[in-house]
């Protein structure tokens, strides 16, 4: 059977993540989650010191960039694969509001996008790959035979990432989790480098009113029709 590129962008908690992992298991293919690559690098710049409150030494970054090695293993049990920074399992800790703050300014700097972008065109190369972002389709792969773009309304997500916090036991408002949705969504969309755009052949999925089980079984389909145009 052809294996196909599956390229999932859209704006930051729209459930991108979720619906990959299920494609990925219902596929067998492999589930790249690239924003955890811009985290990782996010939390490498807060060990190092290379980011104080406000202040942000974005030349040091560049400098150090050699030495972040960002990876993931799959855990069987969880069903997906983690990230590790310099073969440390940060997959918890890059998931905070204090990463999610920084993140994207990390991403808007084009040496940093360059490094992480030929690393994800090497992990898909074979294809047999869903990848979550926000230039998957746009600049990573722009000939994936299939492209989704999620969007949902600013108050929906922050709500979604707000639960989601809550349930990992971090104490945050709901005030600054929309904030941070707002601000990301302003930045992400702003940026010179590989702005969050919709590619033009991306099925647009809204899925504020959606359950989760209606948007998967919608996807599945639109990538086994995929999978079967090509056969
Ligand atoms: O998907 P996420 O919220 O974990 O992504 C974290 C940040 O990384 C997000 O604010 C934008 C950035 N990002 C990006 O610029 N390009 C990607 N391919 C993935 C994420």
């Amino acid at each position: 059977m052809n294996k196909i590129t599956i390229a999932i962008d859209g704006f930051s908690s729209t459930g991108k993540s979720t619906v990959a992992k299920q494609l990925a298991k219902a596929l067998g293919y492999v589930y790249v989650d690239t924003g955890a690559m811009y985290r990782a690098v996010t939390l490498y710049a807060m060990q190092s010191g290379l980011i104080n409150n406000s202040d942000f030494n974005v030349e040091a970054l560049i400098y150090q960039l050699s030495n972040i090695n960002i990876s993931f293993k799959f855990n069987a049990a969880l069903g997906f694969a983690e990230v590790y920074l310099n073969d440390v399992n940060i997959e918890k800790k890059i998931r905070t509001l204090e990463v999610s703050s920084f993140v994207s300014k990390v991403a808007a700097i084009s040496k940093v996008r360059k490094k992480l972008v030929e690393q994800q065109q090497k992990m898909g190369h074979d294809k047999g790959v869903v990848m979550d972002g926000r230039d998957i389709g746009t600049v990573v792969f722009p000939d994936a035979e299939l492209k989704l773009f999620m969007t949902a309304s600013a108050e929906t997500r922050a709500e979604r990432r707000f639960q989601e916090l809550i349930e990992r036991g971090d104490k945050v408002d709901y005030k600054d989790v929309l904030q941070n949705v707002q601000e990301r969504d302003y930045i992400d969309s702003n940026r010179a480098d590989s702005p969050l755009i919709k590619a033009k052949d991306a099925i647009e999925i809204d899925n504020s009113h959606m359950s989760l089980d209606e948007q998967f079984n919608k996807i599945l389909k639109l990538a086994n029709m995929t999978i079967e145009d090509l056969e």
